[in-house]
């Protein structure tokens, strides 16, 4: 088995390998996801929508990241797991932001963390740097900034935010992230940015060209049907399939079918 690390991404894009990546919640999907080969696990502060229940993903806590964080870990061998930086945890000062990246290495066993922002997160990430935590960057829509975006829409379509998207994405390659989501841009811009950096760049509607694709867990699956972007592709219902479970079960308990003698003791 090949452990996955910042640097396997890196010549994974090299040699022009398309890298994998799924978001992760807890220990039964993580040991799947190994089994599955996924080569990058983010364990996403879209846990607090699609697990957790909350309209955005702004209300997140540390220790609500630490603890799905360490379960994740517990499920993986192969994938490189990286761990979401929830809003308000590397923000506000540069001495929280390393305590609390530095965390999820050290409790929670990531290997990197993630944060959103452009030109403005430079100096937060070269510090993460010279703590010895790798970082991944987050441009385009970015779910935390939703209230100043005004909602979840496709950034980067006008010519003057596309070439600032251009810039931030240099930005944060020459400060260090050794990779960078972009997340609903036109696939024409993710396209120039990916070909403009060395650094992998992994797209969530951002389109084919980018150097690996992740998808939120929930909704490749069918579990989460609140918002429904055109970029998610829908691997399986399991919506459905733990729907007919869950009824047939309660069918099967109310007319005295289960347990029979098969699952029960002598
Ligand atoms: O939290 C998350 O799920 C993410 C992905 C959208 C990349 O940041």
């Amino acid at each position: 088995m090949q452990k996955i690390t910042t640097v396997s991404l890196s010549e994974m894009k090299q040699q022009q390998k398309k890298i994998s990546m799924l978001t992760c919640y807890d220990y039964a999907t993580s040991l799947i996801m190994n089994e599955a080969c996924i080569d990058v696990l983010l364990v996403g502060d879209s846990l607090g929508m699609v697990v957790l229940g909350y309209e955005n993903t702004l209300p997140v806590t540390m220790d609500e990241m630490l603890h799905h964080t360490k379960a994740v870990k517990r499920g993986n061998s192969r994938a490189l797991l990286v761990a979401d930086m929830p809003y308000l945890s590397y923000q506000v000062k540069k001495k929280d932001a390393l305590k609390n990246a530095g965390r999820f290495l050290k409790e929670g066993g990531a290997e990197a963390v993630k944060i959103e922002g452009g030109r403005e997160m430079a100096k937060i990430i070269k510090a993460m740097l010279d703590a010895d935590i790798p970082v991944m960057g987050h441009i385009g829509l970015m779910p935390q900034a939703v209230h100043k975006m005004g909602g979840y829409k496709v950034q980067g379509r006008e010519e003057k935010q596309a070439q600032a998207l251009l810039e931030d994405a240099k930005i944060l390659e020459d400060a260090g992230v050794f990779s960078l989501i972009l997340e609903s841009i036109p696939q024409e811009l993710a396209r120039k940015i990916t070909r403009s950096l060395s650094i992998p760049t992994i797209g969530i509607g951002a389109g084919r060209y980018c150097d690996g694709q992740v998808l939120v867990v929930n909704d490749m699956l069918g579990l989460y049907k609140k918002i429904h972007p055109k970029f998610v592709k829908k691997y399986a219902d399991l919506s459905s399939i733990m729907k007919k479970a869950f009824t047939d079960f309660k069918e099967e308990v109310t007319q005295e079918k289960f347990p029979d003698e098969e699952h029960s003791y002598k």
